[in-house]
């Protein structure tokens, strides 16, 4: 497995963000954060509104390559200790595509705040660096906060199917704007 180096991150309401690596460990952080996900959440990130993964589904979103199938995990700094607030992935298609499935899913509290962009940008720059040239988003037609972050860094809807649509977006583009508004840095204080 590749190393990915854990990132600090400020938002713009001035919360610090550390974004790592998905790892083995982390399947009771992924079951308690779909417990917790509203059911309006569920259904956005996984067009259904199941409560739990079942044992294999966590083995696989959690045993990763981070070649092929990368995954992180954002947490917020609050009153000295680190509250884990969303998950970024991407997975590749095929074995040489240089396509990549990107999910994103922010707890609801944390919505809003910049969290999936931060999210989505790393996922972009480790991406470019394992040849995914694309990152590609299936979700629901309705789901319009995916929309605006795939028209902000210059995607497309490619297909349009019963009502869930593909949106295509270049991740040397998301790259382009990687410093574009966040500051970078390391936070006063680190609690475990
Ligand atoms: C979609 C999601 C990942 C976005 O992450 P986030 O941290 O909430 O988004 P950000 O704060 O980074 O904002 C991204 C953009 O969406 C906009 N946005 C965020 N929440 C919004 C809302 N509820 N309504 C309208 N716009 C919203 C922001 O203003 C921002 O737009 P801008 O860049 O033009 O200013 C998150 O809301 C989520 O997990 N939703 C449920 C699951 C889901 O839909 N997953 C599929 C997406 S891949």
């Amino acid at each position: 497995m590749r190393q990915i180096a854990t990132v600090l991150k400020q938002l713009s309401n001035g919360s610090w963000l550390s974004i790592r690596a998905l790892q083995p460990a982390d399947r009771e952080v992924l079951a308690a954060g779909m417990r917790s996900l509203s059911a309006h959440s569920r259904q956005a990130r996984f067009l259904h509104g199941r409560f739990s993964f079942p044992s294999a589904e966590l083995d696989y979103l959690t045993e990763l390559d981070q070649r092929n199938h990368i995954g992180l995990i954002a947490a917020v700094l609050r009153e000295e200790r680190w509250h884990n607030a969303g998950i970024g992935r991407a997975i590749r298609l095929s074995p040489h595509s240089d396509v990549a499935e990107m999910a994103l899913a922010i707890l609801d509290e944390y919505q809003g705040i910049g969290i999936g962009t931060c999210l989505l940008r790393y996922l972009a720059e480790l991406a470019v660096g394992r040849g995914m040239t694309y990152f590609q988003a299936v979700y629901a037609s309705e789901n319009k906060v995916i929309d605006r972050i795939v028209r902000r860094f210059g995607g497309v809807i490619t297909e349009r199917g019963d009502g869930v649509d593909i949106r295509i977006i270049k991740t040397g583009q998301i790259l382009c704007d990687l410093n574009a508004d966040l500051t970078s840095a390391t936070p006063r204080t680190l609690a475990a």
